[in-house]
């Protein structure tokens, strides 16, 4: 189906600094179609609604009887889809307050399942990092929040206030690729030791700048280490792996999974996802080797356009993937051939290192980011 031009269609306030630029927006879309013909009927789902820029052009582009289910689990989010100028006021469009690793069972709940279409376009938001008061960026002075979800979970501080001094350097090492994790985390201990455990981006970003002497040029010493406490406070991988295995099961045959990650730590998980599951590995030496079922066919890998990235320098970074759902029917016994739900491997087995010990990165960092998320996701829905 042909798309309107490459415009952003959608720009909102984005609190202090850059406008809000849906990524490869476009493309996104047009990957969700496949041969949905050329008004796309059935079920889509936008799991990372944000300001809408996917879901109002998918609506855009649907038949009358299709219908979009947006979730985002930021509540401004929600509040943009359902309040003032932005409020989407279409009967085929919902939106849910919840964490994309339930998609699934929101889809069930409703009974609008299988699903044609799932776009995700994970990570922060430019509204979430330009807005000093979620304590996303060291750029502000604010309280050391990092939360998407604001109704739940424990906020960067309280996470630095309790947690040891292992599990510290476990998560600023295996999600910030920070080199100097084991420092970083023993200031910070030192610091609460003596009654001065950090509590806003400033205190934090001045703990990092005095223990990361050397940096790459233009990079701030603190930005692996936020980062790092971002992906462990709203257990951004487990999140994206849960969402994935969901996909299997809930894509109806033919349906498209189509993926915007920003970092390599979430393009790896969603690139061994689309691998272990679209490839082939019959063991050709051994006889009678059973051919493994495939739920996926891989699609495509985009990068954004040299225009996209001049007009969105945040875009550099980002990646889409997209595969079809196969039509061999979802089974556990078919996802265990594949070796399984989950890709915590692909993390683990990162190159970093542990600790003094040297000893590769222990499973921890991850263990103790699936507790972060603590109770299941709320759920608020609206229309
Ligand atoms: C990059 S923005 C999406 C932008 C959106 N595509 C648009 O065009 O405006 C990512 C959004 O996903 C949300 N998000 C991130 N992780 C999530 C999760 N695990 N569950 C639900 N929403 C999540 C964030 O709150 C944020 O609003």
């Amino acid at each position: 189906m042909p798309l309107p031009t490459p415009d952003t269609p959608h720009s909102a306030p984005a609190g202090a600094a850059m406008p809000h630029r849906t990524v490869l927006l476009n493309e996104a879309v047009q990957a969700l179609w496949g041969e949905a013909g050329p008004v796309p009927e059935g079920t889509y789902v936008d799991a990372t609604f944000g300001r809408g820029g996917h879901s109002r052009l998918i609506l855009s582009l649907l038949g009358p009887q299709a219908r979009l289910l947006a979730l985002d689990r930021d509540p401004d989010a929600i509040a943009h889809a359902t309040q003032g100028e932005g409020a989407i006021a279409d009967p085929r469009f919902r939106i849910e307050h919840a964490a994309f690793s339930s998609w699934g069972d929101v889809v069930e709940q409703l009974g609008w399942g299988p699903v044609q279409g799932l776009l995700m376009d994970i990570g922060v938001s430019s509204p979430q990092i330009d807005n000093p008061a979620r304590g996303f960026s060291f750029r502000f002075d604010a309280p050391l929040d990092m939360r998407m979800d604001t109704t739940q979970g424990e906020s960067a501080a309280d996470f630095l206030a309790r947690a040891d001094v292992q599990t510290i350097a476990d998560v600023i090492r295996n999600y910030g690729e920070e080199r100097f994790a084991w420092g970083i985390a023993n200031a910070i201990v030192a610091e609460r030791d003596a009654g001065r455990s950090p509590q806003t981006t400033a205190e934090l970003q001045a703990i990092v700048a005095r223990t990361v002497k050397t940096r790459e040029p233009g990079q701030d010493p603190a930005t692996r280490t936020f980062q790092a406490l971002r992906i462990h406070v709203n257990r951004e991988l487990g999140e994206l792996e849960d969402a994935l295995d969901a996909a299997l099961k809930m894509l109806a045959p033919g349906g498209h999974l189509a993926v915007i990650s920003f970092h390599s730590l979430e393009d790896r998980i969603v690139k061994t996802f689309i691998a272990r599951h679209s490839r082939e590995e019959v063991d050709r030496r051994v006889p009678f080797a059973q051919e493994r079922p495939l739920l996926l066919e891989a699609l495509a890998r985009i990068k954004p356009s040299a225009e996209e990235v001049a007009a969105n320098p945040r875009s550099r970074s980002a990646v889409l993937r997209v595969a079809r759902r196969t039509a061999v029917p979802w089974s556990p016994e078919a996802v265990r051939a594949a070796g399984g739900p989950g890709a915590v491997q692909s993390v683990e087995a990162s190159p970093a290192k542990s600790g003094r010990s040297g000893k590769p990165a222990s499973k921890s960092a991850h263990k103790a980011a699936g507790k972060a998320g603590g109770k299941p996701p709320a759920r608020g829905g609206r229309r």
